[in-house]
């Protein structure tokens, strides 16, 4: 049996860990703007489809909830306490005259800097604490154990760059699939069919029965990978540096050639195929999230921001040193031509995806 771990880069693919100035934990505004987005939705899905009757739900039983790609904080802890509390408010609603006690699962890659994560814990928590190190694309948890799966953020990291992006070389002069070739489109589009399908596929088998399930999701409107975007001027602008520093002879053009970014976004319409054939979760509900608004003219925060998040994937590929320079030139080109933070471009169109895990009850 093929052993796919071996063949993931998706280990590496942790952000920038610590507290300091340029990490993950002090440049995320934007992902928390994304939870804080899907605050009051999360609410309304909990109330209307969390089935306290059903025999999975009895108070008497802890309610365990997974966080997957829950970095090193503080957001997840935001976006734990808002289902905790719509949980409760349902077993209130209820008459009820018990709560469950909670446990809260924080899932990341092996990578991650949990112990930024563990100090951080804030000090009035009101659940159980355990950690789960490894991949979502793979079974993390004990059949039947999870009551509530939630993911912000997380799912447009693939496991991999697709095979054929490697094997033929058919994005070179590119580091992203956005604005490319129809094909690389596509082999993108194929590796995320098969890591969302993993993804679904392992919390099937966690849910409970009736167990739910929040997915906020980075995402683009059909047809739009082709289009001029925010996002893909960010990484031309990316590209663009790398290719300076190829110049100046500090890399080989091949070793640019061979960089791409393991991320993809898909459009709403893909998102519900994926779904619909895996089989195993009603729909409850899809829509579009509100943007956040984070495109204003801020060519620092912009460079901490891509930095925290995409830094660990430059320096596994180019080396420590590089990245410094990347980055330094990144910003350098934000600040001569702004052009990124024209609002035109940003057409973010982020999903909320709510699921209920099929079964008896
Ligand atoms: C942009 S961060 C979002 C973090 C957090 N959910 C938030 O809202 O701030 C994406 C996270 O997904 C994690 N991640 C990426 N691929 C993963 C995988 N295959 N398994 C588990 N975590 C993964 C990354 O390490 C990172 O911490």
């Amino acid at each position: 049996m093929e052993d796919k771990k071996v063949n993931e880069t998706s280990q590496k693919h942790h952000m920038k860990g610590g507290d300091g100035p340029d990490s993950y934990a002090c440049n995320s505004e934007y992902q928390k703007q994304v939870l804080i987005s899907a605050e009051d939705l999360i609410r309304q899905q909990i109330d209307e489809h969390l089935n306290i009757q059903s025999p999975s739900f009895e108070p008497q039983y802890t309610f365990r909830i997974a966080d997957f790609g829950c970095s090193t904080g503080p957001n997840t802890f935001y976006g734990v306490e808002n289902i905790i509390s719509a949980v409760k408010n349902k077993y209130k609603k209820s008459n009820q005259n018990q709560t469950p006690d909670f446990q809260v699962f924080f899932n990341d890659l092996i990578g991650n800097d949990f112990n930024t994560l563990f100090r951080n814990l804030p000090s009035n928590m009101i659940y159980l604490v355990a950690c789960s190190p490894g991949s979502f694309y793979d079974r993390l948890f004990s059949r039947k154990s999870i009551h509530f799966a939630h993911c912000s953020t997380a799912l447009h990291w693939l496991s991999k760059i697709p095979k054929e992006v490697i094997k033929r070389g058919i994005n070179r002069g590119r580091i992203h699939y956005l604005g490319g070739e129809k094909e690389v489109k596509e082999a993108y589009a194929a590796q995320y069919e098969e890591d969302f399908g993993r993804f679904l596929n392992a919390r099937a088998d966690e849910l409970v029965d009736g167990g739910l399930m929040a997915l906020l999701m980075l995402g683009f409107a059909d047809g739009d990978a082709f289009s001029l975007s925010g996002l893909r001027i960010k990484y031309e602008i990316l590209q663009s540096c790398l290719e300076d520093i190829a110049e100046l002879g500090k890399i080989t053009k091949e070793k640019v050639d061979s960089f791409n970014l393991p991320l993809y976004f898909p459009s709403e319409s893909e998102l519900k195929a994926l779904i619909e054939a895996n089989g195993s979760f009603c729909i409850e509900k899809i829509a579009k999230l509100a943007s956040p608004l984070r495109h204003k003219p801020d060519p620092k925060g912009s460079t901490l921001q891509t930095k925290a998040v995409l830094g660990m994937v430059f320096e596994e590929h180019f080396g420590n040193e590089v990245v410094e320079e990347v980055f330094r030139r990144l910003l350098d080109k934000l600040v001569e031509s702004p052009v990124l933070f024209d609002n035109k471009y940003w057409k973010d169109t982020n999903y909320f995806v709510f699921l209920k895990r099929k079964g008896v009850n």
